[in-house]
């Protein structure tokens, strides 16, 4: 573990987010309804559920973009709305598609990673140090991407894009990691090049806390301890991963009958039919 982490870690002690009865609201609309959460520093997080659950307005509250608008949530033991969030920003690593927008296409990918450190986006007049240099090439090169470090992020593919975004993600060395759909766009191979990356982080004890948004079970990588899944704002099921991840609660959350397959680590669903066989 690199030394600010331990601090950090020493320092904190605390569930890295802690939500009570957390409400969003806009206008009519409940868009996260009485969300209760809990994110331990050693836990690997998927949330799971249908378009328009409330997936990432949860991630927006966690990456202190978003206050809610009734109950609390405490991010790396801050309390939003009594703490600078600027202060909190550089303690966590986001990866999501309106952040990737935001990436310059001309960008080279080493500048696109190692300008994380001064949380920019945009390499400008910046001086790197060494150190920081050196991380980010570490980084590409345990997310198996160093061959792309002088590509500019315009010419990679989707895959490779999802990839620079995580290491970019981790070069400020977070105490949390949140993944907005990391798999989205993916072909099957890009899929599970990075499922077996964030599996390989997930088994990494130096690892931060991570939460992981997706649609699909398949995307879930071994290693991850625990689910949270929603339907329409609501919690329908939360807590470990291989008591909650299961076809009552999966089917509840998408709103069909669903078969659920577990094997070598990995999951698998699909709609019920009277000879479901995988
Ligand atoms: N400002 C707003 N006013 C009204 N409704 C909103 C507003 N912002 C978001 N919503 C709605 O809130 C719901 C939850 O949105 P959110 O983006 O959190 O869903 P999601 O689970 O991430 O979905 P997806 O899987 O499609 O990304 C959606 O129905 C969305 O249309
Ligand atoms: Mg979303």
């Amino acid at each position: 573990m690199s030394a600010p982490r331990a601090v950090a870690r020493l320092r904190a002690m605390s569930a890295v987010l802690e939500f009570r009865d957390v409400t969003v609201r806009r206008g009519q609309s409940v868009l996260v309804d009485g969300i209760d959460w809990v994110v331990e520093e050693d836990e690997r997080w998927v949330v799971l559920g249908p378009n328009g659950a409330g997936k990432t307005t949860l991630m927006q509250i966690a990456s202190t973009q978003m206050h809610p608008s009734s109950g609390t949530a405490k991010i790396l033991g801050a309390q939003m709305g009594r703490v600078d969030v600027f202060e909190l920003r550089p303690r966590i690593g986001l990866t999501s598609a309106a952040l990737a927008e935001r990436i310059p296409r001309a960008e080279r990918v080493r500048d696109v990673v190692v300008s994380a450190s001064y949380g920019v986006l945009g390499r400008w007049r910046e001086e790197y140090e060494d150190l920081d240099h050196e991380r980010a090439q570490g980084l590409l090169v345990e997310i198996g991407i160093a061959h792309l470090g002088d590509r500019t992020f315009g010419t990679l593919s989707e895959g490779e894009r999802k990839r620079v975004q995580i290491a970019r993600a981790l070069m400020v060395d977070p105490e949390v990691l949140l993944l907005d759909e990391p798999a989205a766009g993916l072909d099957l191979g890009g899929r599970e090049d990075l499922v077996s990356t964030l599996s390989m982080l997930a088994y990494d004890p130096d690892s931060p806390a991570t939460v992981l948004i997706s649609h699909h079970v398949e995307e879930i990588p071994p290693g991850f301890t625990h689910v949270m899944m929603l339907r329409q704002g609501k919690v329908v099921a939360a807590g470990l991963l291989e008591e909650e991840l299961n076809e009552v609660n999966l089917s509840a959350t998408f709103g069909m009958p669903l078969s659920l397959w577990h094997e070598d680590g990995r999951w698998a669903a699909r709609r019920r039919t009277r000879r479901a066989t995988f």
